[in-house]
This record gives structure tokens, C-alpha cells and sequence, in this order.
């Protein structure tokens, strides 16, 4: 897929936010306003072709994933979230913005504890709601099933290039996150 222009701009106002004071704030900021709209964000970018979607070594079909800008500062990723997926729960190390315009997109969340992590509330991100995570933001996302989410996620860093966490489903057990991991801990919703 080509970088659709909407996204184009969307990424330029995120490197001009990285100049300024309050990135995160002022790149969620701008999120709620592009997401103000969401039907005419979403007739905006094209849906991915089939031959778009990966599917995984183990046979999860995973969601259309598109990335319009990858630097050491920002990355900013198209996102389809398909049905019958369970992300594992992971971490990023920097901070994030996501925001939905089309579908719902589930958060599971974690939160660090003591001795490790504990499940904590979750929220669904319907059509037109855009949230921060901080940098120790523990979350997985799905999607209800018979409906994909379409999301942007914003990354202020290299997303993928840096030092994270992936987190057992079963027993929740830390441990650094790598692509096979991330496969084996996929479950079927
Ligand atoms: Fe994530």
C-alpha cells in the first residue's frame, strides 16, 4: 500500500510535536481531532488487499499492517486488528498513540505489581476514540469477533528497535520480546 496523504500529513504534524514541549500531549491532541471525523478518515485510507494480511507461522491470520514512517524517533504504523486473534500482553518503552476509525479495537491491560504483573481494567476503543499509553503501558488488543478494527498507532521512538517486554498469556512471565515469542504466545479468541 502507498503511505494514503492523510497519514502523510498526520506524520508530519507528529515530527513537528517532537520539537515542541509536550510531544505525547500534543500528538494526542492532534489524534482527537483527525479522529473527529472517523468515516471520512476511514474512505481516506484504503482497506489492504488480501495479499496484504500475513498470516503467522502458526497459522494466525494477522491483521494488514502498513508502516508510513519508521525513524529512531517515530514510528507510525496502519493497523487492521482481525477476529479470532488474542495478542499476548507486551510493552513498547516509549510512549504511544492509538486511535480507531473504523471497528472496535479491545485493550486488555496489565499493570506491573510487586512481583510481576496483575490484569487490570480494559477498555474497548470504539470508532473515533483515540488514547495515550505511557511508556510502561502493559496492553494486547483484539477485536470482537465478526468485525476488524482499523487503527493508527503512533510510537515516539523506533518500535522496532528497541528493548521490550512480551508477557506469557498463561503465566505471565516477563520475558524480551522477539517476533517467534510473539507467535507462540498468539491465541485463538
Ligand atoms: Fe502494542
Amino acid at each position: 500500500m502507498q503511505t494514503p496523504p492523510v497519514i502523510e500529513e498526520l506524520v508530519a504534524t507528529c515530527q513537528a510535536a517532537l520539537g515542541g514541549e509536550s510531544p505525547h500531549q500534543t500528538i494526542h491532541a492532534a489524534m482527537v481531532d483527525l479522529f473527529a471525523d472517523p468515516a471520512a478518515l476511514a474512505a481516506a485510507i484504503p482497506p489492504f488487499a488480501d495479499d496484504e494480511v500475513a498470516t503467522s507461522r502458526r497459522g494466525f491470520r494477522l491483521g494488514g499492517e502498513h508502516i508510513a514512517h519508521q525513524s529512531d524517533d517515530l514510528t507510525v504504523m496502519l493497523l487492521d486488528t482481525l477476529p479470532g486473534v488474542l495478542q499476548p500482553p507486551h510493552d513498547h518503552s516509549m510512549n504511544v498513540v492509538i486511535g480507531v476509525f473504523e471497528g472496535t479495537e479491545e485493550q486488555r491491560f496489565w499493570a506491573r505489581t510487586d512481583g510481576g504483573v496483575a490484569p487490570a481494567a480494559g477498555r474497548a476503543l470504539e470508532t473515533g476514540d483515540v488514547i495515550p499509553l505511557g511508556a510502561r503501558a502493559i496492553h494486547a488488543i483484539s477485536s470482537p469477533e465478526g468485525q476488524a478494527a482499523r487503527a493508527i498507532h503512533v510510537y515516539l521512538g523506533n518500535i522496532y528497535d528497541v528493548d521490550r517486554s512480551i508477557f506469557d498469556p498463561h503465566t505471565l512471565e516477563e520475558h524480551p520480546m522477539d517476533s517467534e515469542r510473539y507467535d507462540e504466545y498468539c491465541q485463538h479468541a
